[in-house]
């Protein structure tokens, strides 16, 4: 599967057989996050790999929803904004960078079979006391990692190019 190809074809996916995640599956996909890039090379990111279902089901608190809890691992993806490069401005960059490894690992997780589904309307609170994370970190996206029970089709709903690229002004 090329790049694109996975781009194309990648969906959320809200169902998951039951079904573990291979070792190496697993160590690729982080793998993937870890090679990205960030903001001056910064990689203000730590990755925390939930498998221990008394784990997870401690995070019923933060997204409470069974294909989420059930899924055979659940990946958070932290950052640290003290290590998090600042524009001169003040625009602080730890959100775009770990947007960033968030993709790779989602597209590399697709390559390999692998669905995921992006995780933002979570309690932060929450997922913060479930898994110890440090008050210094914030939680950026969470993660289902499995093999998907459902086959969605390619991505369709999106707007055309017209309404979303422009040339050389607005
Ligand atoms: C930043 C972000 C936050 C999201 N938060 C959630 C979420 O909390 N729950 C959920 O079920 N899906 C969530 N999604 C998934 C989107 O709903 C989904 O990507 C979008 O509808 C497009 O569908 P597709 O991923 O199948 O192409 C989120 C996606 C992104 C990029």
């Amino acid at each position: 599967m090329d790049v694109f190809e996975a781009i194309r074809t990648r969906r959320s996916i809200r169902r998951y057989l039951d079904k573990p995640v291979e070792e190496e599956k697993l160590s690729r996909v982080l793998e993937a996050a870890r090679l990205s890039p960030s903001a001056a090379n910064n990689q203000p990111w730590r990755f925390i790999v939930v498998t221990d279902p008394k784990v997870k089901e401690r995070l019923r608190s933060a997204y409470n929803r069974e294909w989420f809890i059930s899924a055979p691992v659940i990946i958070v993806g932290c950052a640290l904004p003290r290590e998090a490069w600042v524009r001169r401005d003040g625009e602080e960059y730890w959100k775009v960078d770990l947007a960033i490894a968030m993709q790779s690992l989602v597209l590399e997780a697709w390559e390999l079979g692998l669905g995921t589904c992006w995780i933002g309307a979570f309690r932060e609170d929450e997922v913060k006391r479930a898994l110890g994370i440090p008050d210094e970190a914030r939680v950026v996206a969470m993660t289902p990692l499995g093999y998907p029970d459902e086959d969605k089709g390619p991505v369709t709903d999106r707007k055309p190019i017209g309404e979303i690229v422009s040339y050389n002004h607005w």
